[in-house]
């Protein structure tokens, strides 16, 4: 298993073991893994090369620690692609994971002057400003704030924004979403954020900033979401022109 021989160091050989036992099946997410006590009789090796395996495991997100408990296995996390304007409720989905949502705030508010700007309409104009928790499987994933103007969807009430935003708004223009751009930062979970997105404090989220037009080319929404780092991750296909 470890070759005390090998140029790669034995911290390394043993990160890679783990990671092979979760790929072959062997630990399931939310196993506990043994202690670092057996983990380096099993290993035959020093309890601190042990620990700095699995330190750099947890850093990695394939870990993670619970005081007074243990160390765990790591759920997989969602890879999204870059690619498809989708919704959350389509996204998960295609995953075969049920969406859910928990309203925190749906209001209606005036317009900042950055928001004005991005929904192209008077500055102080009402907009609405709701925010969701976003749950996939029951487990929180994110939590997004939405600015809509108000005269775009005058009708818009608190149970049409329990299931899919998207459904509603193409359903009630009579017309496809068109295009977005989106804006990813790294950022860390203040006290609310981690309360909410059940994460401890201080842990990464993904900041994810989308400005949406249909399909005729009007801005119709501007949302702020904040991302379980640890559960989200974005790929793209990318070509050398
Ligand atoms: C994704 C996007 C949001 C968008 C949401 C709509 O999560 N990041 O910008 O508002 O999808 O999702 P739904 O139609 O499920 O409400």
């Amino acid at each position: 298993m470890i070759d005390k021989k090998s140029p790669l160091p034995i911290y390394y050989q043993i990160e890679e073991n783990i990671k092979q036992r979760i790929s072959n099946g062997e630990y399931q997410p939310n196993d506990m893994i043994p202690s670092e006590r057996i983990l380096s009789e099993n290993y035959a090796v020093s309890r601190m090369t042990v620990r700095q395996a699995i330190t750099n495991l947890v850093n990695e997100g394939v870990l993670y620690r619970e005081k007074g408990r243990g160390t765990f296995i790591a759920e997989n996390k969602i890879e999204q692609s870059l690619k498809g304007l989708t919704s959350f409720t389509e996204d998960m989905k295609t995953r075969g994971m049920t969406a859910s949502s928990k309203l925190l705030d749906f209001e209606k508010v005036t317009a900042s002057v950055e928001i004005s700007r991005k929904l192209e309409i008077e500055e102080n104009a009402e907009i609405y400003r709701l925010q969701r928790i976003r749950y996939a499987d029951q487990k929180p994933m994110a939590i997004e704030t939405n600015f809509l103007p108000v005269t775009m969807f005058p009708d818009l009430k608190k149970e049409d924004v329990q299931g899919s935003l998207y459904d509603y708004v193409e359903k009630n223009k009579r017309q496809k979403i068109g295009k977005a751009s989106q804006i990813i930062e790294a950022t860390i979970a203040n006290e609310d954020q981690a309360t909410l997105l059940e994460i401890p404090p201080g842990s990464a989220v993904l900041h994810i900033e989308r400005h949406s037009f249909l399909e005729d080319g009007t801005p119709f929404e501007v949302v702020k979401s904040s991302y379980r780092a640890d559960r989200y991750k974005f790929s793209s296909d990318i070509t050398r022109g």
